[in-house]
């Protein structure tokens, strides 16, 4: 049971534990209903503390019996953990515990998935397992011995000794209990080989189910070249013989980079042609990488305390992004990073539940893997990255590792490696750890006597908490473009420190255009008045193909929020610039591909909130329609002229190459199927040898209401393959109209195949919900019912995905009284709830403010 009166942490009250570990060793009996699991625990008084106090954290554990040196002993038992007297010297805590992983649906601790023993440990799910102080600054080498008579048994480390009935691990770089992890199961493996550059010999295996094995072959590439890009870019090597991968259908997250065995929830690992579209391919990539990079980024060198989590996960979030930059499309990478930042991350910011990258209190850790945390966490690397210059940057990247490697460090420690490297004082840039929101950058120009100056103005509004912002070091990277579209001034970075600052830029001939924020260097929102003609200009000549697209986004977005605020006509301003740059052979379709895109529903509200306008989600929907409609009918002799010039006409590959053509092929048929109601769609999808073009097809007839046959197809196809079933409860619900989005998903999880206790299969429902704004905050309310419902019956079996996807909620101030009414009743009715989680009750408390 969970606590009564759950208490908040804080940052400033950290103090170091009284002991130290000097080695674990566990052994665990399988069973599902009643494993046993007995630890054998070093441990010695540690001298920089002089009030020790042994607490050893345990939840949902029955204890057998404990030992001190040998001797029994009666700890005292709370719901949270274990104290008891030791000795003053150095001593062995042994103690058997049973726990019951088939009973385990929150998947926090040991539990079973599909028959498979599996752990999710970080962040606090050690302590589900065993009694330990299970807190990321306490570090040891564990010797872990499985019995069970599952054909494969593995835990981190190099394997040690196997026999009938048992395996052994050991693990010799010492590691936080959250990097622990064990899967025993009949599995199967895909394996193959990698020498590291000093030579050394590493295994590596994809471990699955058995029928998935030929899914495997991409990740394992993906794997190979994470592990030489790392070598290459970072000089970081992999550190042990083996390398293990496991694939779980049932897992909260993308994956977890327990040490020498990562687990990857199956959707993050899994693919093939046939069941895997593009987008899924290169995500797989980058979360192989992300979860790769962590071997140094996060467990040669971990977290002090939870509140420097962004360390681990912002540096290894920016690891990753260079790492898919340098495989595919650098600026497409960059642009699709931003479109999603945008989504969730400055939405997290401008809302209750808006934190600093480094938190200072929280109540569930769970609840702090937020965008904020991982993207905003990832772009303030970048802007440091800028601010030093690439080699300084990787200078002090070197010196992070020799002086960090082993140590559970802070975002002080990170700091201080760069302040030391390069000379720089960092305690302005300290304030984007420290202080949460999102900057609102505001620009004026004039232009006098051959000199052209930039006024920029910052301010950051209050968030929950933090009424005064201070202003930020904000890294402006400008460019100067001439009336006839040459570059007169190269890229260059401003280094805004003050509230305000004027920079300029003298012995021009004419008046210049300018392109800020080019590669979108700093997470702010910039506020210009800009002409469209100006737009359409950038869009044209801008040589930064960020500023390129975005020019073109930012057109988009203002013709559409005249459509829903003025009644305006859809621009033509827009719609002649996008064809030609739609037509442009000199650029990558990919690019082309994305700049055919429109902002978001989500973006359009809280673009409209901004101006001082109440959002309302029919009419953004609306005005989305009819731009795309006028769009069709603009592009009407294009369209089927890229669609012909983008077939890939070759055996499939996930490479951005095809991958690109495909994607501007797809988005033809997208405008192609708005004039001739789904003729040419249904021809692809009967056609179609790979998932892109099937789901493409089907989202074209799905959104042109002919899609029931390929609806029934579809699911006759592919009803053994539980990713791709995903495919199909999303698709149906993102594609109703809104009026029957509520519904959609009320018949949907009656159907037989919907399942609350897996993860991806509850967000692919009730996430795909939330996800189309107009249904959701329909009117009607029906929207918010029914997620509340499903919100309150998944909370007792798993809080951390029911907390996670209350974020649902998080925009609620930006609607009209009668819609916050009607979301306000459901919050109350869940925060009403009898025995609601820890998790669910912070979120919501936030959210509701
Ligand atoms: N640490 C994991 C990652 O970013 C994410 C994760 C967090 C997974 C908590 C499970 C539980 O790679
Ligand atoms: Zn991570």
């Amino acid at each position: 049971m969970r606590d009564a009166a759950p208490q908040t942490i804080y940052l400033k009250d950290y103090t170091p534990f009284g002991y130290l570990v000097d080695n674990v060793h566990l052994t665990f009996a399988l069973s599902p209903g009643a494993t046993r699991v007995t630890s054998r625990i070093a441990f010695r008084p540690n001298p920089k503390v002089t009030d020790r106090v042994f607490f050893l954290h345990g939840e949902d554990l029955k204890l057998h019996w404990a030992k001190i040196d040998g001797a029994d002993v009666s700890p005292q038992l709370t719901d949270r953990g274990l104290t008891c007297t030791v000795p003053d010297a150095p001593f062995i805590f042994e103690a058997e515990v049973e726990i019951d992983p088939a009973a385990n649906t929150a998947l926090e601790g040991l539990y079973m998935s599909n028959g498979m023993y599996c752990t999710q440990c970080e962040a606090e799910g050690f302590r589900k397992i065993t009694y330990y102080p299970d807190r990321p600054d306490v570090m040891s080498v564990f010797t872990v011995r499985i019995e069970g008579d599952e054909n494969v048994m593995l835990s981190n480390g190099n394997p040690v000794a196997d026999g009938d009935g048992f395996a052994e691990w050991q693990d010799p770089w010492p590691k936080p209990a959250y990097l622990f992890a064990l899967v025993a199961g009949d599995l199967v493996n895909h394996p193959d080989r990698f020498t590291t550059r000093s030579g050394r010999e590493v295994e590596l295996n994809i471990w699955v189910r058995p029928g998935d094995e030929g899914k495997c072959a991409f990740g394992m590439e993906a794997l190979k070249k994470s592990m030489k890009w790392d070598e290459d870019v970072y000089g970081r090597e992999y550190d042990l013989d083996i390398f293990n991968i496991v694939a779980v259908d049932d897992f909260n997250m993308g994956a977890m980079e327990n040490k020498g065995l990562n687990i990857f929830n199956s959707s993050a690992v899994l693919a093939s042609a046939e069941t895997s579209t593009d987008a899924n391919f290169e995500r797989i990539e980058a979360i192989i990488a992300h979860e790769y990079f962590h071997n140094w980024t996060g467990n040669r060198i971990t977290c002090r305390d939870w509140f420097q989590l962004c360390l681990k996960e912002g540096l290894t979030v920016y690891r990753d992004s260079q790492f898919t930059s340098d495989m595919r499309s650098a600026p497409v990478k960059r642009i699709s990073d931003v479109i999603a930042l945008r989504a969730r991350q400055f939405r997290e910011d401008n809302g209750p539940l808006a934190h600093p990258v480094r938190p200072d209190s929280f109540v569930e850790i769970n609840n702090f893997y937020t965008a904020t945390v991982y993207e905003k966490g990832a772009e303030l690397i970048g802007m440091l990255k800028t601010l030093v210059g690439d080699e300084a940057y990787y200078k002090a990247l070197d010196l992070y590792f020799e002086r960090h490697d082993g140590d559970a460090a802070t975002i002080e420690d990170w700091l201080n490696v760069f302040q030391d490297a390069t000379g720089r004082d960092l305690t302005q840039f300290k304030c984007w750890y420290e202080e949460a929101g999102t900057p609102r950058l505001t620009v004026s120009d004039d232009f006098k006597d051959g000199t052209y100056t930039l006024n920029f103005e910052q301010k950051t509004p209050p968030t929950p908490g933090q009424d005064v912002k201070n202003p930020r070091v904000i890294p402006i990277t400008v460019g100067l473009l001439g009336p006839n579209g040459d570059e007169v001034r190269e890229s260059t970075v401003l280094e805004m420190t003050e509230g305000k600052q004027s920079f300029s830029f003298d012995g021009l001939s004419t008046r210049p255009i300018p392109s800020i924020l080019r590669g979108f260097s700093a997470p702010v929102i910039l506020e210009r008045k800009t002409a469209n003609t100006e737009r359409a200009f950038l869009l044209a000549h801008d040589t930064d193909p960020f500023n390129k697209w975005e020019a073109g986004n930012a057109l988009a977005r203002d013709g559409l929020i005249a459509m829903v605020r003025d009644g305006a006509a859809p621009d033509g301003a827009y719609l002649d610039a996008v064809q030609t740059m739609a037509r442009d052979d000199d650029l990558d379709p990919a690019f082309r591909a994305l700049a055919l895109g429109l902002p978001s529903q989500d973006d359009l509200a809280q673009a409209l909130f901004d101006l001082g306008h109440t959002p309302d989600p029919q009419a953004i929907w609306d005005a989305l329609e009819t731009l795309r409609q006028a769009r069709a009918q603009a592009m009407q002799d294009l369209a089927p002229r890229l669609y012909a010039q983008f077939q890939v006409n070759e055996a499939y590959s996930p490479d951005a190459r095809q991958a690109g053509a495909r994607a501007l092929a797809n988005a033809a048929l997208g405008l192609i199927t708005r004039l001739d109601g789904g003729s040419q769609a249904q021809k692809q999808y009967d056609t179609a040898d790979n998932m892109t073009q099937q789901l493409a097809a089907w989202s074209c007839l799905l959104q042109a209401k002919t899609g029931d046959a390929a609806t029934q197809a579809f699911y006759r196809q592919w009803q053994h393959d539980r990713l791709v079933i995903d495919k199909w409860f999303m698709l149906q619900i993102l594609h109703a109209e809104p009026e029957e989005a509520a519904n959609t998903v009320k018949k949907l999880t009656k159907h037989t195949d919907f399942t609350m206790k897996n993860p991806n299969r509850f967000r692919a429902t009730l996430g795909a919900l939330s996800g189309s704004a107009a249904g959701f905050h329909h009117a009607r309310g029906e929207g918010y019912k029914v997620l509340a419902d499903w919100l309150i019956k998944l909370d007792p079996l798993n809080p951390q995905t029911t907390a996670r996807m209350c974020s649902a909620f998080e925009t609620w101030k930006r609607y009209d009284s009668g819609r916050q009414a009607l979301i306000k009743a459901q919050l109350d009715r869940i925060l009403a709830t009898p025995n609601l989680s820890r998790d669910t009750t912070e979120m919501v408390s936030r959210i509701r403010g």
